[in-house]
This record gives C-alpha cells, sequence and structure tokens, in this order.
C-alpha cells in the first residue's frame, strides 16, 4: 500500500497489523524531514520504497536537486527502501505551474530527459525507477518506446502502472502490450483506481474507487510473465478506509497470484 501522510498512520498500521499489506510505499515528499528513525518506530520492519511526486528532476536548477538528493540519500541509508521511484512529466508549461501535471511530449525531450535522469540517479547514487504516465492525448502512443530508450541509454528502473496503463489504452490506444518488450524485467508495480469521465470518455488515474476489472485482468497476465515481479503497491488516495482498502489487497492478492512465480 502507499503511505502518503501522517494522518494515515493508524489505518497504515491496521493494513499491516491485519496481514492486508506487508511492504509500504512511502510517498516521501511528505516525509522528508521526518527523522527515520520515527518512520522505523511507526512501521516497525516492514519493507519500504520511496516514491518521489515533487522532485521536478527535469525542470529545478542543480543546486536545489543536489540538495534534495543529499537528504533522500541519508533516508535511504536509514530506511533502505526496496527501490526509489519517480515520475516523468512536466510541473510547468512556459513558466506557468499547472494542475494537471502534463505528458512529456516524448517526441521533443528525448535528449533533456536521459542527460537529467543520469544526473538524477548519479546524485541519488542508485537505480531510479520512473513511473508510466496515464497518458490522456495522443502522444502518448510514444511512452512505450521512449521509456525503453531511457532504459537502454540510462540504466534507469520502471516503474510499471497497470491502472495507468488501462488509462492510457482507453484514452489514446495504447495497448499494453506496447510495453511487451520491457514488461519481463520489471520489478515493481502499481495499480489503483481510476474514473472515467463522459464527453469525452475519458479515465483518469484518481486512487480512489475499487480495482477495474480490466486493471485485475491485466494484473493476472502481466505478473505471470513478469520474472522478476517483487513488489505490487495498491494506491488508494480517495474513499481511504480500511473496508475498501483491504478488499483492493485481497482481489490483488488473488488475481496478482494466480498465476505468480
Ligand atoms: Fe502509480
Amino acid at each position: 500500500m502507499n503511505w502518503t501522510r501522517a494522518s494515515r498512520l493508524p489505518l497504515i498500521q491496521q493494513l499491516l497489523r491485519t496481514g492486508h499489506a506487508d511492504f509500504c510505499e512511502i510517498l516521501i515528499d511528505n516525509f522528508f524531514l521526518v527523522p527515520p528513525v520515527e518512520v522505523r518506530r511507526a512501521l516497525g520492519d516492514v519493507p519500504v520504497a520511496f516514491h518521489i511526486m515533487h522532485s521536478r528532476f527535469l525542470e529545478r536548477d542543480d543546486t536545489t536537486l543536489a540538495a534534495m538528493a543529499s537528504r533522500l540519500r541519508l533516508l535511504a541509508r536509514e530506511l533502505k527502501p526496496l527501490y526509489i521511484s519517480d515520475h516523468l512529466l512536466r510541473f510547468t508549461v512556459e513558466g506557468r505551474e499547472v494542475p494537471l501535471l502534463p505528458e512529456l511530449e516524448y517526441g521533443h525531450v528525448y535528449e533533456h530527459a536521459r542527460q537529467r535522469v543520469g544526473l538524477w540517479q548519479e546524485m541519488l547514487g542508485t537505480q531510479v525507477y520512473f513511473e508510466n504516465y496515464p497518458s490522456l492525448l495522443e502522444i502518448g502512443r510514444d511512452q512505450p518506446a521512449f521509456f525503453e530508450a531511457l532504459v537502454a541509454d540510462t540504466g534507469m528502473g520502471v516503474l510499471f502502472d497497470l491502472s495507468n496503463a488501462i488509462c492510457a489504452w482507453r484514452n489514446c490506444g495504447v495497448k499494453p502490450d506496447a510495453w511487451a518488450r520491457l514488461l519481463p524485467g520489471v520489478k515493481h508495480f502499481h495499480a489503483g483506481g481510476y474514473d472515467v469521465l463522459p464527453e469525452p470518455s475519458t479515465a483518469f488515474d484518481t486512487h480512489g474507487g475499487e480495482l477495474a476489472g480490466d486493471t485485475l485482468q491485466l494484473m493476472q497476465e502481466t505478473l505471470a510473465q513478469a520474472r522478476q515481479a517483487t513488489t505490487l503497491c495498491i494506491e488508494r488516495d480517495r474513499d481511504v478506509g480500511f473496508e475498501a482498502w483491504s478488499r483492493d489487497l485481497v482481489a490483488a492478492r488473488e488475481w496478482g497470484g494466480r498465476h505468480a512465480h
């Protein structure tokens, strides 16, 4: 499960205690200044991972990024995350902050992304796993090839979000098998609920509501062939409660584990 804020700690602890979850992905932005010993005291010795949302590593100046990396390295030294993950997306358009973080225009930014991914991994002193975007527009068709090239050129990892891949399929027709060359080597996965808004019908990655049937189906097929699969994080950011989340986790174990190696 994903732990996004301190106030959810009682629920996170309950899901661990009841055995529904056995791994916790921390939205590390919101725990940046929390002493790692406090995080460990809260979670016990459960395996953790770091998910970074706002590094803005594609846009931020190197000095600030280096300061951020130094804190993240300290947190990683203490908490020993299974992976550190981040996002390949934009936060500004022509200098202006935008509310919905836009997808990269893959055809125009490859060289910049290659350099920044390399730099960010070097600063963090580790491989970083980048999550696929829940594409809305035509440009999403270029995403799988962009990821493939970056994996080859930078050695980055892929955090494959199954429901994001479903959103991209629904919105711009990128079939999940467009990822077929990368998937067998993927170790870390996400899945969450998505919402579909009408006219024009658009799927948004909201982490609200239960896991959809097509997400569970893709989970089953993908995990069956992911030879190195290690973690699956079920993300919930809306209607967050024990009943709903534990139902998601039970469904994921049933579908994800059905043909697991
Ligand atoms: Fe995700």
